[in-house]
């Protein structure tokens, strides 16, 4: 990996993007950035608020918006949302915008670690475990389209994930 350029995660809800781009981020000397917390600063509000006023649609049109303004900088960890790969221009903007790690977990491992989880309004929809295997077909080959390196998180803590990751890049 080239260190001046972005380091990007993506990858489904609970794969632990955030968690693991804050240790990298220590590890390079780079800025962490999280793409739902920038959208939450910047609309005010809280992603169940958003959703509930502008639906999803309104939601998406924020994650364009912010992910496009986080990629005009650069020597970020950048942690995105699990649906930031849905739009065709975010995919593009991923594959130029730096090096992008898919961090991979199963369905049983994200049930575990959302379990208490009331921050993601898609988790509502419906069963749970249907949710997240439905979302995990339609999105999987869209990670592997902008991914440069798919990364297994396991079932160790974040620490050990960024270690073992890190290895790699
Ligand atoms: C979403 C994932 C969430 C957040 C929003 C929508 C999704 O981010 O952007 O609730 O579509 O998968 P995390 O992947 O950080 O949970």
């Amino acid at each position: 990996m080239n260190p001046a350029a972005n380091l990007i995660l993506v990858g489904p809800m609970g794969a632990g993007k955030s968690c693991i781009g804050r240790r990298l981020a220590e590890r390079y000397g780079l800025r962490a950035l999280d793409l739902d917390r920038e959208i939450e600063r910047r609309a005010g509000a809280d992603i169940p608020t958003i959703f509930a006023h502008e639906g999803e649609a309104g939601f998406r049109a924020r994650e364009r918006a912010a992910l496009a303004e986080a990629l005009a900088q650069d020597g970020l960890v950048l942690a995105t949302g699990g649906g930031v790969v849905l739009d065709a221009g975010n995919r593009a903007r991923l594959r130029a915008g730096g090096f992008v790690v898919h961090l991979q977990v199963d369905v049983e491992r994200q049930l575990r670690r959302l379990a208490h989880d009331r921050s993601r309004p898609l988790l509502a929809r419906g069963d749970r475990e249907q949710v997240l295997r439905e979302l995990a077909a339609t999105r999987a080959p869209l990670y592997a389209e902008v991914a440069d390196l798919g990364f297994d998180t396991g079932d160790g803590s974040a620490a050990e994930a960024a270690a073992r990751l890190a290895r790699l890049l």
